[in-house]
This record gives C-alpha cells, structure tokens and sequence, in this order.
C-alpha cells in the first residue's frame, strides 16, 4: 500500500513538472486566428504560433531572418541586446505593436548623460518595412520565450499570402 501511494505521488510529480515543461511553447500559444498561416491573437495584433513539436508558423521563422539581417548588428542575436542597443526580447513585454512599429519607422533617439543613442528611422528600408510584421512575430515569441535563442529547426511553409505581398511590397 505504502509503495503505492508513493508511486502515485511520483506520477503526480512528474506530469505537474511536464506541465510545466510544456508550458512555453503548448500548442495555440496565445493565437486566436489564422489568416492563410498568419496568426493573431485576441486584440488582433500579429502573433506567433510554435506547434507541440517545436514547428513555427511562417512569419516566426521570416522574422528570425529579417531580424539577424537588419537589426542584429545594433540589438545582438536572438534579441538579447548587446552593449550599444537594449534587449528587444524585453523591450516588446512593455511596447505595443503600434509603438514597436513607429519606433522602427521614424527611430528614437535618447540623451541621457550626455551620451546619444539613436536608433535610426528605417521607414524608407523596404527590406525592413516589408517585413515588419515578421520581425515583430519573431520578437514576441522570444519575448514570451515560445522559442529559445537560434534558428528555428522547424517551420511551416511560406503561404501564398506571403509570396504575394512581398512581390507587392518589394
Ligand atoms: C544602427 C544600430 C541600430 C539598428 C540597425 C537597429 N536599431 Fe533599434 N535601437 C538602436 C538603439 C541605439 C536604440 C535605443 C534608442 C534610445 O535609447 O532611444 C534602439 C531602440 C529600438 C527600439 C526601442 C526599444 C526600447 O526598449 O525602448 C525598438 C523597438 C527598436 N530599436 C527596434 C529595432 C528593429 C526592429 C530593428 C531592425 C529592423 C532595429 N531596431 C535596428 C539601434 C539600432
């Protein structure tokens, strides 16, 4: 009786820490709705989905690209920051989508102690702006840490949607 009782405590152990475990990157995450592969969550901000078996949606995956080709420089990789541009992987659990979006579009630049940082306006970088929703996808979801640091070894396939607006917007 007595081993059986601590079988059964084990057993309850083990699956609250899978639980846990599985947390981050569970299945739907918090999107709402999908749009031909593009997902959104219940305000209707873009939003990444990582699947149970660590496949992301389309745009996580764009995002991560993008990201390590244009801002990567300044922010460090994987969104982490370096030295010279903060951490966007925390910047994005205070700033909003629409605030995320006219940063990087018309830059920011803060003088604290006589010393300037600027972040330059990339709004007339098409290999930014094309892909904005992207880069923001890919943030939150290291934001919320639904993926960890690197590229993602699994993704969807790019939509329609997606080869058509970026023929478009290019
Ligand atoms: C040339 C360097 C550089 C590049 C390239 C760059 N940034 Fe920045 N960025 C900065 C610096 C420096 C700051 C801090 C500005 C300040 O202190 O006001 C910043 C700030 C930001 C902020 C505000 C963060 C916060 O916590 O307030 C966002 C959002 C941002 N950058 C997004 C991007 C994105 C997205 C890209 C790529 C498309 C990018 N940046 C490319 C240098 C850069």
């Amino acid at each position: 009786m007595r081993v059986f009782t601590r079988v059964l405590a084990c057993l309850a152990i083990g699956s609250a820490f899978a639980a846990i475990q599985l947390t981050p990157s569970h299945a739907g995450g918090p999107s709402v709705r999908d749009e031909d592969g593009k997902f959104f969550d219940k305000t209707d901000e873009p939003t990444y989905n990582v699947k149970e078996d660590g496949t992301v949606d389309w745009y996580t995956y764009s995002g991560f690209r993008r990201y390590h080709s244009e801002c990567h420089v300044c922010h460090g990789p994987d969104g982490e920051g370096s030295s010279y541009a903060p951490a966007l992987k925390e910047s994005l659990k205070t700033i909003s989508y629409p605030d995320f979006l006219q940063i990087v579009a018309a830059g920011r630049e803060t003088v604290s102690a006589g010393q300037v940082s600027k972040m330059p306006a990339l709004g007339n970088n098409r290999s930014v702006t094309c892909f904005l929703d992207d880069i923001y996808i890919y943030l939150k979801a290291r934001s919320d840490e639904a993926i960890p640091r690197g590229r993602p070894l699994k993704r969807a396939d790019k939509p329609e949607t997606a080869t058509k607006n970026e023929k478009e917007c290019m």
